[in-house]
């Protein structure tokens, strides 16, 4: 066992309220084994009240440090690293001329090892301890990401990108077998055998994960749903409704589908833990479809600025009840930090609410990040938390980082003014370290 005394933010249980933040200006956060052997919380709460509860544990000492929830990522793409700040007219162009050639060199499994290596240095060093990434239609890219996040002891989900049309061949699923009938077979084959070697290893999991629709033919799609009826507490990830051309190309490949969002729900690949990056130009038969299926999106605020894709509507996705977290979408993304993320999620949530008078108010911000985050992937109480149980992954945040972030959250008389300082302010200069839950043999 062990503890740590520093302010402390975390939120109350989902039942309590939505986004409901807890803070404690001298907190203690109590960690230690659970009946499996993994690090967890065991108490958090106010120092005075809970220091003789635990009279033989060691206490470290974080004045003014905060300790928070590492942030968990819904959506990014590890192969996009050297993708970030890429221009492009939109999504299409930008795939073309600069995304897939990237991708193409993950084949090499020692590309992907050095790639792997440091996209997960970058998403620790900048707070993020639970990802839902893609990789590429390489497995190599896929062992490579698992092998890296297994040696960190990090919660990372990931798969092999489902794409067998409308691309270079070098970025298509290969044909790898003797008997292979087809690309679509293949990457299904392969598929299973990638769940079966990795999805819940440790803190790993599967993602079945055809890139968008228009990548996939029907019989890929189709078998993708096939397998996602196999295996349902793995993850689907794709993405849609994220830019004009895309969607109306959608509609053509898929004509029979009501929308582009149903032609997934057409191939059984729309439920609890399919995760949907984008979702902005959605109509409200598909933001119910979302909800009646569990469904959830992925928002990617920097990504749909930078790529002009438009706005997430808060509004309406709250009057839906779907449920939604935020994501970075590295490379489309420009940024891995989760404060970046959360500006930007600030930024968009204006364009909709104002209308309203009303805007993202900071703590739903960061639960978006963290607990709001784990509940959509279906990981509430695992992780982007630190209620009793939740895995030990916390960031230990410097508010007095730099000159400015240290004037401005000095001068802060409430939680929303500190946690909004750092928001605006903030980068990987903030986190200065994160602690990731290890597995006690
Ligand atoms: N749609 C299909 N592939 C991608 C991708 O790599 N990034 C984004 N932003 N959208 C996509
Ligand atoms: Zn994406």
């Amino acid at each position: 066992m062990k503890a740590y005394r520093a302010a402390l933010l975390w939120f109350a249980p989902h039942h309590e309220g939505p986004a409901l933040a807890r803070f404690e200006q001298d907190g203690l956060l109590v960690i230690g084994p659970d009946a499996a052997g993994r690090l967890v919380v065991l108490a958090i709460g106010d120092f005075r009240t809970m220091q003789g509860t635990y009279p033989d544990v060691p206490v470290e000492h974080l004045p003014g440090r905060i300790i928070a929830p590492g942030f968990v990522d819904m959506h990014v793409h590890f192969p996009q690293t050297n993708v970030i700040g890429s221009p492009a007219a939109g999504l299409l162009p930008w795939l073309e001329n600069y995304t897939f050639p990237e991708e193409k060199r993950f084949e090499a499994p020692e590309y992907s090892a050095q790639a792997a290596h440091f996209f997960v240095a970058e998403l620790l060093r900048n707070g993020v301890t639970t990802a839902l990434a893609f990789a590429t239609s390489h497995p190599e890219s896929v062992n490579a990401l698992f092998d890296e996040a297994q040696a960190q002891q990090m919660r990372l989900i990931t798969g092999l990108c489902l794409m067998d049309r409308n691309a270079p061949d070098t970025v298509l699923n290969r044909c790898a077998d003797e008997g292979c009938a087809s690309r679509a077979e293949q990457s299904l084959v392969d598929s299973e055998a990638l769940i079966q070697r990795w999805h819940g290893k440790g803190r790993l999991g599967y993602a079945i994960t055809p890139r968008f629709a228009p990548s996939c033919t029907d019989v890929q799609l189709q078998g993708a749903g096939e397998l996602a009826a196999r295996y349902p507490d793995v993850w689907i990830q794709s993405h849609v409704a994220e830019n004009k051309d895309e969607i109306a190309w959608a509609r053509q490949l898929f004509p029979q589908s009501r929308s582009y969002l149903a032609t997934y729900e057409d191939f059984g690949l729309l439920r609890e833990r399919a995760i949907y990056a984008h979702c902005i130009h959605l109509d409200a038969a598909d933001r119910s479809l979302m909800r009646e299926t569990g469904a959830a999106a992925a928002v990617c605020p920097t990504s749909n600025l930078f790529l002009g894709s438009g706005f997430f509507d808060y509004l309406e996705a709250d009057c839906a009840g779907f449920a939604y977290g935020l994501a970075s979408d590295v490379g489309g993304g420009t940024s891995f930090s989760p404060f970046h993320t959360m500006l930007a999620a600030y930024y968009v949530g204006r364009e909709g609410q104002a209308k309203a008078g009303l805007s993202l108010s900071p703590q739903h911000l960061w639960w978006q990040h963290t607990a709001g985050a784990a509940r959509a992937l279906g990981l509430d109480g695992v992780v982007g938390n630190l209620l009793p149980g939740c895995e030990a992954d916390f960031v230990v945040l410097n508010p007095k980082a730099t000159p400015l972030l240290e004037r401005k959250t000095s001068l802060a008389s409430s939680l929303n003014e500190l946690l909004f300082s750092m928001i605006v302010l903030g980068d990987d200069r903030l986190v200065e370290r994160a602690v990731i839950s290890q597995a006690i043999s």
